[in-house]
């Protein structure tokens, strides 16, 4: 019996000699893929952009008068860009003075930081190519990686992110200094095992040119596959579905978007706009989170833009949902 006990009690030390020094292993390696810096491109636009000097023409506009219609028409794309499509104030607050990504032990405290002027704000000194850098990237001014989802945001065009940086200056200065983010211990085993991957990493290559301006706004598969980069963080590049990498656990599998039994075959336009606005399949079942975190930007969406995403789903090749 005292045998017993005390091998019982050799292999626990083990186990927990084991355990720390895995957390030791990780701890230091998801602390190097954080330190590590990347090279990338430094791009140029305007901001915002100038209207086409054929308009300024047509319109017989003073330069004041074309300054101010392009700023008040970029102003306005921003708006739409940021409630239908890029979601950036769920992170970074409504007033973009700050906000939370994450925030769940033990996954690690992530909060989106300030990006108005007001004292705590980061961006002051941004130039184009930093905002190009951060957003379409994931790489600080520093060289660092961002841990933020920037993959969502890669096929964004130069304009669209001129539009969202007019917009997210127009906003009023908030003074609130946000806390740099921290992984969690579960967040530094996730990095480190290659189940949290960074965005600077996923997006591998940073010097490929970004398209100037988006694709025409009409029902077409060039514009609906720019409308559905954003879905290609849960459904996976393929739109085959899937588990949602580095999502939380206790989330679904994201479907599949294709045209496979597995997938949307099988459904009409009529299904996907209901699926899409009211989260409900065409055999009455409830479509849950973390889709729903969706339904707001959806219900922003143009009629245009949703149509086009519908045509661009039914453009891809038909895959099963990989296990
Ligand atoms: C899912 C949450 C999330 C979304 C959506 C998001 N961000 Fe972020 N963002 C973050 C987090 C978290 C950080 C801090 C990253 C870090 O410090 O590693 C960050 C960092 C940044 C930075 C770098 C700030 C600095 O420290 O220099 C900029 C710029 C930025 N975001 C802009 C945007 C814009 C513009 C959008 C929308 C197109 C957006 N973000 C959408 C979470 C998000
Ligand atoms: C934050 C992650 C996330 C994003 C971003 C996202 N989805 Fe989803 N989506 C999911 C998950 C997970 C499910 C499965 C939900 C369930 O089973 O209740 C789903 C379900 C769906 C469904 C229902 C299909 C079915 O039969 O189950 C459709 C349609 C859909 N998504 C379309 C889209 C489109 C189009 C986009 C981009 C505009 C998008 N999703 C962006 C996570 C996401």
């Amino acid at each position: 019996m005292g045998g017993f006990l005390r091998f019982a009690a050799m292999f626990l030390l083990l186990l927990v000699v084991l355990g720390l020094g895995f957390y030791g292993w990780a701890s230091a390696s998801s602390s190097r893929s954080l330190a590590r810096t990347f090279d990338s491109h430094a791009v140029d636009f305007p901001v915002p952009y100038p209207l086409a000097a054929e308009e300024v023409e047509a319109l017989s506009l003073s330069e004041a008068e074309a300054d101010q219609l392009a700023l008040a028409r970029a102003l306005e794309r921003g708006e739409h860009l940021i409630r239908a499509r890029y979601g950036c104030t769920h992170c970074h607050g409504h007033d973009f003075g700050g906000g939370v990504m994450v925030d769940a032990f033990p996954l690690g405290t992530l909060l989106g930081p300030n990006l108005t002027s007001g004292e705590g704000g980061v961006v002051a000194t941004y130039s184009a190519a930093d905002w190009d850098r951060a957003v379409r990237h994931g790489i600080l001014p520093d060289g660092r990686p961002a841990v933020m989802p920037s993959e969502d945001f890669l096929l964004m065009s130069d304009q669209e992110l001129s539009d969202i940086i007019v917009y997210i200056r127009s906003m009023p200065p908030v003074d609130n200094s946000v806390r740099p983010s921290r992984l969690g211990p579960l967040g530094k085993v996730l990095m480190a095992t290659g189940q949290l991957q960074l965005s600077a990493d996923l997006i591998g290559i940073h010097d490929s040119d970004h398209l100037f301006v988006p694709p025409p706004a009409t029902v077409s598969v060039a514009f609906g596959r720019h409308l559905g980069g954003v879905c290609t963080g849960c459904h996976s590049m393929t739109l085959a579905g899937g588990p949602v990498a580095g999502g939380d656990p206790s989330w679904p599998p994201a479907s599949n978007l294709t045209p496979h039994a597995d997938g949307l075959a099988g459904w009409n336009y009529a299904d996907f706009r209901t699926a899409m606005l009211e989260s409900r399949r065409p055999d009455g079942t409830e479509i849950g989170t973390p889709m729903t975190f969706m339904t707001p930007s959806v219900q922003a969406m143009t009629a245009t833009e949703l149509e086009a995403l519908w045509v661009f789903l039914q453009s891809l090749e038909p895959r099963p949902t990989p296990r």
